[in-house]
């Protein structure tokens, strides 16, 4: 193999990453990089010193990960957490802490989030234990040595920075209280060795890796994660990796934006009403605009059951309430909701995008690649449909076309966080 490709499959082999869906630039300057600093003469040496040291593929790795992320990404997902957790440890009666896995956790904000949140909710340090484990060194030792710069504080509700976190000329230094609540480890999603966990964790996290995978690594990873979970366990995803899960025999939870899921043989719950919690919770940064007043949040609907009265009469909350319903798996309201939008307010790429999303779950191909190529046609860099449509693709054997969108979508994914 010449040239870049075998590069290409070294990074594909050993983290997953799949060249096509980050843009084969991003890997080329990468390779660059490290031929410059090691001053190798070309990439057929390069090539021969990667073989050679195992120090050099952990650096090469260092250059071509993402390790972007922030203390409560997704703060709607934490919120369902400790309504979950919660009920979690009522039914654990006190046989053991709650054990949770943050995988990866790059640089730990996820995992300390989760720390806090539980914290702040009044669950006490020793019903709990967080485990995070990410393929980056660098990433795990910045996340051991426990101080943040601005980066990791986004958004306008931060006061749980001032609860937790002392200033220091180094920046927020996070308090020992939630730090040792997490244990930070190296550890590949990939690694087979990790099924020795099996049924371990009550939460798993894996948010924003899934992304610069391919699809059918993306399902060994996903098998990974339920084999991880306990088979009563949650796994919490990024907001655009849900297809593919319900494919994999997991639904939704029923909580709009908590992007979590349990096996589809779980009986259903009783919803879970988010417990009261510090006001920063209930910042919604979620894409589909929340309803002014949240619906029903103190006695969530079941899936399937979910009775519609009043119906909303704004734009805001008509979209709102197509999330709640969609989430709760209720689809024949949330199309009923989709149309209406489509009748009364102007075509909107989020609201093609759920109706994409209702035929898809019910098996409709045809209609949902409508919805979708719609939802793209009003708003070609709309990161969900890209990566629906994607999976949508491949599972029909469109490989190429699945590629192409991934790459859109990773590209999406990389300016939306910039
Ligand atoms: C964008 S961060 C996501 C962090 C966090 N979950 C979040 O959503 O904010 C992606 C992380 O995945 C890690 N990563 C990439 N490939 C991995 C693998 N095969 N196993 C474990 N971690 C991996 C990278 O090192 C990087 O820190």
């Amino acid at each position: 193999m010449s040239g870049e490709q075998r590069f290409f499959r070294f990074l594909k082999e050993r983290i997953g990453l799949d060249v096509e869906s980050v843009g084969a630039p991003m890997v080329e300057r990468a390779l660059r990089q490290r031929c410059a600093t090691l001053e190798a003469r070309g990439l057929d040496d390069y090539w021969l010193r990667l073989q050679q040291s195992s120090d050099e593929q952990l650096a090469l790795i260092e250059a071509v990960i993402v390790p972007e992320t922030w203390f409560f990404r997704y703060p709607e997902s934490f919120t369902a957490l400790v309504g979950l957790a919660q009920k979690r440890l009522a039914e654990l009666a006190g046989a053991r802490p709650l054990r949770i896995l943050s995988l990866p956790c790059s640089t730990g904000e996820e995992p300390y989030s989760i720390a806090m949140a539980l914290l702040d909710a009044g669950v006490p340090g020793s019903a709990f234990r967080i485990d995070g484990m990410d393929i980056s060194p660098l990433s795990i030792a910045r996340g051991q040595q426990a101080v943040y710069g601005r980066n990791s504080f986004r958004g306008q509700a931060l006061a749980f920075r001032e609860q937790h976190f002392t200033d220091t000329p180094e920046g927020h230094r996070l308090h020992e209280q939630v730090r040792q609540q997490v244990s930070l480890q190296l550890g590949n999603v990939l690694d087979p060795a990790l099924k020795a966990r099996e049924g371990t964790y009550d939460f798993v996290f894996c948010r924003n890796l899934l992304i610069y995978f391919d699809v059918p690594t993306q399902q060994r990873v996903f098998e990974m994660l339920k084999c991880l979970a306990h088979p009563q366990g949650v796994l919490f995803i990024g907001p655009a990796e849900g297809s593919l899960l319900t494919r994999l025999g997991m639904r939704p939870v029923g909580i709009a934006q908590s992007f979590a899921y349990v096996r589809q043989d779980e009986p259903v719950r009783a919803a879970v009403a988010p417990v009261s919690h510090s006001p920063r919770l209930g910042a919604a940064i979620a894409h589909v605009p929340r309803p002014a007043a949240p619906l029903a949040r103190t006695s969530r609907p079941l899936p399937g059951k979910v009775v519609v009265t009043p119906p909303p009469d704004g734009e805001r909350e008509l979209l709102g309430q197509i999330g709640l319903l969609a989430d709760a798996g209720n689809s024949q309201q949330a199309r009923a909701a989709c149309e209406r939008y489509l009748r009364e307010f102007a075509p909107k790429a989020q609201v093609y995008y759920w109706l994409g999303l209702l035929c898809d779950t019910a098996g409709d191909v045809q209609q949902a690649q409508g919805h979708y190529r719609k939802a793209l046609y009003l708003e070609p860099q709309h990161r969900e449909t890209l990566v629906h449509l994607a999976a949508l693709l491949a599972s029909q054997g469109d490989e190429a076309g699945a590629r192409r969108l991934q790459a859109r979508a990773a590209r999406a994914v990389r300016e939306g966080e910039q």
